[in-house]
């Protein structure tokens, strides 16, 4: 039993079951009886607007839905398992499975070191000692662990338990790892979306949180209200679960770069005693004029035409020398502008001069 959830899911939870009597789940498949629309799970796909497929039915039947929508649809996997498995309790393992939990969803925890779900099943959870026994009680499979070579040993233990499954993997890994971990899932009849992350632990279940899923777009829409715990925008970038976790890289792939020229940026202010802070409010228009500048950059990189009438890399280069110099004469790295005035001049060396900024993507790809 969970506790916790709203007051209104707990009390539309507490009529249904009052309505169907002391065992409630088989008490309702036998009023589902399998029939469309009222079996022991919500039809996969599209759903009805909850009211109208709350009210239009009979007085069985709406107990039978008042609980399938109380635990969010994830009712019914046909062989008992209700709720949401979480595996790994880690930060933010441990921040997921609360979401699930604050959803008000029957929440099944396990995690490899026994005892961090204390604290979870205080507020409701039920851990269990082992995968499959997790695997088999959670409709819906949230994976979060360290690395998805362990995420897949672990799924690939659970074996056939996995048969009707979904699987919801939120470990972070490169594209060929979460594939990996998609093909042994529906080898043993599993259903798969993988997430990446785009946010830390306080920041799950936040609207501005992002999670980029990629996998089955049917898993995605059927489960969107477990999703939406996660983060407010979950949008499905593909049906390749590798190409969400480009997703995730490029993100923090941009971050690193300009934390890093940041960074630098800071060591040579406060070298000279400027502090970052007033330096910020300063350049805010230039500054805020450099993300600004992407979408122009990705319509070059998209169309791979470099060609631009101002700011070409010739008019970089000078720039980017005085950087240099600048932290040569300081004493602070140079290694980093360094790094950006050679790949500046090696494009001009190969007669890009008149070329925007976006024709250094060459480089990055090798060609
Ligand atoms: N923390 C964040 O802010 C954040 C943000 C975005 C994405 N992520 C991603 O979320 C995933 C988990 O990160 P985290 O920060 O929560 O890491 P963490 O706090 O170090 O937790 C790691 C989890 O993995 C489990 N684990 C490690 N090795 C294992 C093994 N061999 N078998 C079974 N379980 C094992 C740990 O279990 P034990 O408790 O037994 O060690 C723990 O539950 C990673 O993919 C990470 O990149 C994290």
């Amino acid at each position: 039993m969970v506790r916790g959830p709203s007051r209104t899911r707990a009390a539309s939870r507490s009529a249904a079951r009052a309505a169907a009597g002391a065992a409630p789940l088989e008490a309702f498949r036998r009023i589902g009886g399998g029939r469309p629309g009222v079996g022991p799970s919500r039809p996969p796909g599209r759903h009805p607007p909850p009211i109208l497929w709350l009210t239009s039915c009979s007085v069985e039947v709406l107990a039978w839905r008042l609980l399938v929508f109380s635990e969010g649809g994830v009712v019914g996997s046909g062989d008992g398992a209700v709720g949401v498995a979480v595996l790994g309790l880690g930060e933010m393992g441990g921040a997921l499975a609360r979401a699930v939990l604050g959803g008000g969803h029957p929440t099944i925890v396990w995690n490899r070191t026994a005892g961090k779900g204390e604290a979870l099943v205080a507020e409701g959870a039920r851990e269990v000692a082992g995968v499959r026994e997790a695997v088999a009680a959670g409709r819906v499979v949230v994976v979060n662990v360290k690395g998805n070579a362990v995420a897949r040993e672990l799924l690939e233990a659970a074996g056939d338990v996995l048969r009707g499954r979904v699987v919801v993997n939120l470990t972070d890994g490169t594209s060929r790892e979460v594939r990996e971990v998609a093909a042994a899932v529906a080898a043993r009849g599993g259903e798969y979306l993988h997430g990446q992350i785009m946010t830390i632990a306080p920041g799950v279940g936040h609207p501005d949180a992002t999670v980029f899923y990629g996998g089955s777009a049917d898993v995605h829409e059927r489960h969107r209200e477990v999703l939406g715990l996660f983060s407010g925008q979950a949008p499905l970038v593909s049906e390749d679960p590798g190409v969400a976790v480009l997703y995730g890289m490029a993100v923090h792939g941009t971050m690193w770069g300009l934390l890093n020229g940041f960074l630098h940026a800071a060591a040579a202010l406060s070298d000279e005693g400027v502090e970052v802070g007033r330096f910020l409010e300063e350049a805010k228009s230039p500054l805020a004029a450099l993300s600004a500048f992407l979408p122009s950059l990705a319509e070059e990189v998209d169309q791979g035409r470099f060609a631009t009438p101002y700011g070409a890399l010739r008019h970089h280069l000078p720039s980017i020398e005085d950087l240099v110099r600048e932290s040569r004469a300081r004493g602070i790295d140079d290694e980093l502008p360094e790094y950006s005035r050679a790949l500046v001049a090696a494009a001009i060396g190969r007669g890009h001069g008149d070329d925007g900024y976006s024709r250094l993507v060459e480089h990055f790809r090798k060609v």
